[in-house]
């Protein structure tokens, strides 16, 4: 009889709500198919270390529900940058008769993995599970769901004490390069003004643009405001100071310019937002993800990632996915813009 087909999985980077959903999906998958499935620890860091140990579908059990990663997750940069390293990772799978790896992450995870596919010749296929939603290539990615559901409850929270004081909140949310985090839940919580890295501004043109956001919104009798921003708006170069916390402050001190009193504080969501039990879609999505994966090392495909693309699974090149740059939606944007009149 020949020997089952061997695979394993890993998460890498900033873990996401789903990444466990995702873990049990590949792991029952694979079983199904009488595959044998081993789970890496802390993601490539465990890969050098040799913590890689079969998964039992019991062992998968009780964890659809759970924020984090049961395999934990770490950033690795010598993967990349030192070729022993990976051939530590390489050698350390073939010793187990590991023939496909799945990994879970996000596009620094997706370049560690092309290079397992295209140095290691280990058939690699990716999961997007990143709370940012930066992946090009699909609609959504895993946590992302859960992440917006985070930030829109904890600014539902704000806005009562916002209210009840009339000052105004400025949130910052996750997102280093993309926006989507802050576009979404500033729609869903109603946000006067959303602040996003995709849209080239200076510190002055984003005062100015607050500044007009938050003139429409008390001329018209609302006695609070919202600002959501994305992380990424002062991680560019020459904007670090443009902070949450710095933006209250100015407005504070230039209140004539919103032609009120300002009262207004900065507040970091932070890692709350990465925490928490995926959202039902994050679970669903994790699980259709996690089938294609498995379906793919079945028939011996590697150096794809799976996405969703008008709710249809799909499987990319890992290059190409990483080549293919994020689109802001522009029509969210106008829209925020019009309901926030
Ligand atoms: O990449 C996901 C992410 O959550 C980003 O949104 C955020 O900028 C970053 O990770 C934070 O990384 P760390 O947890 O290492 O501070």
């Amino acid at each position: 009889m020949a020997d089952k087909k061997k695979i394993a999985i890993l998460t890498s980077g900033g873990d996401a709500p789903g990444m466990n959903a995702a873990i049990r999906a590949v792991v029952r998958s694979a079983l199904y198919f009488d595959m044998e499935v081993f789970g890496v620890r802390d993601g490539y860091l465990g890969l050098m270390q040799d913590e890689i140990e079969q998964l039992s579908a019991g062992d998968v059990g009780d964890i659809i529900h759970r924020g984090g990663t049961m395999l934990g997750t770490a950033r690795l940069p010598e993967f990349a940058t030192d070729p022993a390293v990976r051939q530590k990772c390489y050698e350390n799978l073939r010793a187990h008769g590991i023939e496909g790896l799945v990994v879970c992450g996000g596009d620094g995870s997706y370049r560690g993995a092309n290079l397992v596919q295209h140095e290691g010749g280990i058939n690699v296929i990716g999961l997007p599970g990143t709370i940012d939603n930066d992946l090009a290539y699909t609609d959504y990615t895993i946590g992302f769901d859960t992440a917006v559901n985070t930030c829109v409850d904890s600014i539902n929270k704000l806005r009562d004490t916002m209210a009840s004081h009339g000052r105004v909140s400025v949130v910052d949310v996750m997102g280093r390069g993309c926006g989507d985090i802050a576009v979404h839940s500033g729609i869903a919580a109603g946000a006067e003004a959303i602040l996003i890295p995709e849209i080239k501004k200076t510190d002055n043109q984003w005062l100015d643009y607050i500044v007009q956001k938050l003139r429409t919104s008390f001329a018209r009798g609302k006695k609070y405001g919202i600002i959501v921003m994305a992380e990424g708006v002062y991680a560019a170069p020459k904007m670090h100071h443009f902070t949450a916390d710095y933006i209250a402050s100015w407005l504070n001190a230039n209140s004539e310019t919103v032609g009120r009193r300002v009262d207004a504080r900065g507040c970091v969501i932070g890692h709350v937002q990465r925490g928490g039990s995926p959202t039902a879609s994050d679970r669903i999505l994790s699980a259709r993800m996690g089938e294609k994966a498995v379906d793919l090392l079945r028939e011996n495909q590697g150096g794809l990632c799976v996405g969703v693309v008008k709710n249809r699974i799909v499987a990319v090149e890992i290059d190409k996915a990483l080549s293919m740059k994020r689109r802001v939606d522009k029509h969210l944007i106008e829209l925020a813009d019009i309901l926030a009149r």
